[in-house]
């Protein structure tokens, strides 16, 4: 009898039969509290080993944000792994608060076109793909604000009973990041990931569950 367990896709090979892993309980406990703790764990990093992360490991990564949920399944993404040391250099420089992006082996900038009309979901979603598929392979990361403009702002009452940001300046980001990895105009930056061996362990507070939790309605 042969058993391969396939980490986190979890088939079993039974004298080559396909056995659904969910269906024995003993493995399906162990593997999905593997999973979730992975997940738990993905905390933003921002200081990096200096190992490099493999081109091989990066491709995987964006093969794994490429299947994220997109509205109407328009899939109107592109993504520029970096791992140019002049280049990540140039991102760090004009990221307000990604300069850390400077001493990182790589970096996952995800685009998507303005054309589509969920861009910023779409993206989003690929972005926290791509944090997944990292934590994954043993990586940490950071997702660096793409609109610099909002993450930097201040509320302002502009539109009643909605928050509406003011840039607090009008870096356009968009346009310095699409300048240095030469991207065409139609691209909104979404998010630059940071990616690579965690050289830290911050300590961060998240609301607690029974906190957030609500059940059927508020
Ligand atoms: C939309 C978005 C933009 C972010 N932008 C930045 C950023 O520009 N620089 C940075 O260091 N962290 C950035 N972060 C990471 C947050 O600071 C981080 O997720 C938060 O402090 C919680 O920490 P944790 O991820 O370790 O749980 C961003 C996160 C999100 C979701």
């Amino acid at each position: 009898m042969i058993f391969i367990k396939l980490e986190f896709i979890g088939y079993i090979y039974d004298n080559n039969i396909v056995i659904n892993p969910y269906e024995k309980e003993e493995y399906y406990m162990q593997s999905v509290d593997q999973s979730l703790q992975l997940l738990k764990d993905i905390r933003s990093i921002r200081k990096y080993k200096k190992d490099p992360v493999s081109r091989s490991i990066l491709e995987q990564i964006i093969d794994c944000g490429r299947m994220s949920p997109t509205a109407k399944n328009q899939q109107p993404w592109e993504f520029i792994i970096v791992d140019d040391k002049k280049l990540l250099t140039a991102l760090g420089e004009v990221t307000p608060h990604g300069e850390f992006l400077k001493n990182a082996p790589a970096c996952i900038a995800v685009f998507t076109k303005t054309s589509s009309s969920y861009y910023i979901e779409d993206g989003s979603a690929a972005t926290q793909t791509i944090l997944i598929a990292a934590r994954l392979h043993g990586l940490k990361s950071c997702w660096i604000a793409g609109n610099q403009g909002s993450y930097d702002g201040e509320e302002i009452p502009l539109c009643e009973g909605i928050p509406c940001y003011e840039p607090k300046n009008s870096i356009p980001l968009t346009e310095e990041v699409q300048k240095i990895l030469k991207t065409p105009q139609d691209l909104q930056l979404i998010s630059i990931v940071s990616i690579g061996y965690s050289d830290e362990s911050p300590i961060v507070e998240k609301r607690p569950l029974e906190e957030v939790i609500h059940w059927n309605q508020f």
